[in-house]
């Protein structure tokens, strides 16, 4: 495996736990969880709820049956944003949103006649809650705010945002999926209705994971209907949250390793998240004095997760990343399925290379990926 430097796209590697308890699951009991009554049933069910409950910690949430099961990050804000928005709605995004909430709200918008306003950040890379505030209309359903872009790593004032959604009465949307996992969460303290985030990403679970908080009182129209194992004589879906939402079979190897992921960041995210901080501080300081090397991200080391993105002289990001690629380090450039963000960073037409650390990452990685990134200027 190269240096890995790519764990905003998913991270690598997941603990040997994980692998573990999905091959636990495939050969132990892999059954249909909440289907049938017999044993193999049950214990799946059982390590269905354990990580319900894992991710509830994790979120801070009281009631684990808050926490809904989805396939990924983008699954969770789709059914988060079309659960919500009806023909005439207005809805307030930064232009920092990732796809998985653009393509929804630009889709929403050409078929329902949804109105969408985009916040652009200050010039420092963060939005200003009070340009929220002027944007807000008495049509306005919901407020989406990333928790920390995926292109700059520059952690949004989410709180601050909750905050003014809160006092509004207007429902709140936050994109965790370069959070959770990777910093305290807590949604009481978020003002939060909604919580989107990966298992694959921060929280060190396989691809196929990932789940939506819905807070106690929030009711979505679900995006799937079909099976949920309860109220089979009900011809539309049940009432109650997560079976509401959670329709046909869900990823029970797929959980079982996010359990597991979950369980390592669990027991030790004070020290993930101070090793991670200084990992991208020592590549911050290193690009920064680079001459030729612009930094995109956030000078604030508790201004960013741990992503670093710049580009390196004239050449393109493509070019920076293959060059990387062919001395053995993974990063990703171009764009990043966020397009306001390369709007407002004058990086449409190259993109940006993309650095980001996990909880593997050593010093010395990131030397040689200095090394490397003044060879690729200088050749
Ligand atoms: N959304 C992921 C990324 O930013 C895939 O790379």
């Amino acid at each position: 495996m190269p240096i890995y430097f790519d764990n905003a796209a998913t991270s690598h590697p997941k603990p040997k736990g994980v692998a573990e308890a999905m091959l636990k699951a495939l050969t132990e009991f892999n059954a249909n969880p909440g289907r049938s009554g017999h044993a193999s049933a049950l214990a799946a069910a059982r390590q269905v709820l354990r990580c319900r409950e894992r991710l509830a910690t994790l979120l801070g949430a009281e009631d684990a049956m808050s926490v809904v099961h989805c396939f990924n990050c983008t699954d969770a804000l789709n059914l988060a944003i079309k659960g919500t928005l009806r023909a005439g709605d207005h809805v307030i995004a930064t232009q920092l949103e990732h796809n998985s909430v653009l393509r929804v709200l630009g889709t929403l918008s050409a078929r329902r006649r949804i109105d969408v306003t985009l916040v652009p950040p200050r010039p420092d890379g963060f939005v200003d809650p009070d340009d929220i505030r002027v944007a807000v209309t008495d049509k306005t359903a919901l407020i989406v705010c990333t928790h920390a872009s995926n292109v700059t790593g520059a952690i949004q004032p989410v709180a601050a945002v909750g905050r003014l959604a809160r006092a509004l009465g207007i429902r709140y949307l936050i994109d965790g999926a370069q959070a959770l996992g990777a910093m305290p969460v807590n949604v009481n303290a978020l003002s939060c209705d909604l919580y989107a985030f990966p298992g694959h990403k921060s929280l060190l679970g396989p691809q196929g994971t990932g789940g939506l908080y819905i807070a106690p009182g929030v009711t979505l129209m679900p995006q799937r209907e079909g099976g949920t194992g309860t109220e089979s004589l009900n011809p539309v879906q049940p009432a109650e949250p997560p079976e509401r939402y959670e329709a046909g079979t869900v990823n029970l190897p797929g959980i079982a390793g996010l359990e597991a992921g979950c369980a390592y960041v669990e027991a030790r995210l004070s020290t993930i998240m101070m090793h991670e901080r200084e990992l991208t501080a020592a590549l911050y300081e290193g690009l920064v004095k680079m001459p030729g090397v612009t930094v995109y991200s956030p000078d604030q080391e508790s201004g960013r997760a741990g992503i670093v993105c710049f580009n390196v002289g004239d050449l393109t990001s493509a070019q920076v990343a293959d060059a990387l690629n062919g001395r053995g380090i993974a990063v990703r450039g171009g764009l990043h399925c966020a397009p306001g963000a390369h709007r407002f960073l004058g990086t449409v037409e190259r993109g940006a290379v993309r650095a980001s650390v996990g909880h593997a990452n050593t010093f010395d990685e990131v030397d040689q990926f200095l090394a490397a990134v003044a060879e690729i200027m200088h050749r």
